[in-house]
């Protein structure tokens, strides 16, 4: 499984892109509007920092602005990612973006019909809000393994990226489920590797090593 990491903070994406386990950077209007930074230098930034996909997202409501904007968005550079939601415009901006080379992530999605239209379209990815349905009351890991039955069916060559992820617990989820990527928030990336037994054990080895006098 891939892992991208969803933020758009360009200190917590250089230091975590040092751990060379990060495949690609997803952001969204609301991560990239945190920044202070114009959205398309902040782009760039990204776009030098980590080698991989890198999601922008169009805020343009109308498949015709969406196209422009994903074009424009699309000529930073080579690994940019054009992101529309999952309306209408945004599968029609899909479809053309498509058509044209350009590599389309649609994002915002609640459901398996959703995902299919969104493989029909042509688009690259697909990003299921798992967390976002767990909050109301759904089963967002479910949506993961009905979407991977649906395109394994017909075997559509778009990708599955978990989205909306807020704890290891998810992550493992999508793992076992067999999404192709899952973007993951820095404080979800860092409770990845983190254990108490693993802190624990260590302390221990040192202090018997400390003790022994040995060296390397
Ligand atoms: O970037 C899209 C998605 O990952 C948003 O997550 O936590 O705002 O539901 P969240």
């Amino acid at each position: 499984m891939q892992i991208f990491i969803d933020t758009a903070d360009i200190n917590e994406i250089r230091d975590l892109n040092e751990t060379g386990l990060i495949d690609g950077v997803t952001t969204n209007p609301s991560l990239a509007a945190s920044q202070g930074i114009q959205f398309t230098d902040l782009i760039r930034q990204i776009c030098d920092i980590v080698d991989g996909p890198i999601s922008a997202e169009v805020i343009a409501l109308d498949a015709a602005g969406m196209i422009e904007q994903g074009k424009k968005l699309a000529g930073i550079h080579e690994n940019v990612v054009i992101k529309v939601p999952l309306t209408v415009d945004g599968l029609k901006a899909c479809y053309a973006l498509a058509e044209d080379d350009i590599a389309v992530n649609v994002t915002l999605c609640f459901s398996a019909p959703q995902a299919l239209l969104a493989a029909k379209a042509g688009a690259r990815y697909i990003s299921p809000f798992v967390g976002r349905l767990d909050d109301q009351g759904w089963d967002g890991m479910q949506l993961i393994r009905d979407i991977q039955l649906v395109y394994d069916n017909y075997m559509f060559d778009t990708e599955i990226l978990a989205a909306s992820i807020r704890h290891p617990q998810h992550v493992l989820e999508a793992a076992k489920a067999g999404a192709d990527v899952c973007t993951i928030p820095p404080k979800v990336f860092r409770q990845l590797y983190k254990h108490n037994l693993t802190d624990i054990g260590l302390d221990a080895f040192m202090a018997d090593w400390k003790k022994s006098g040995l060296s390397i």
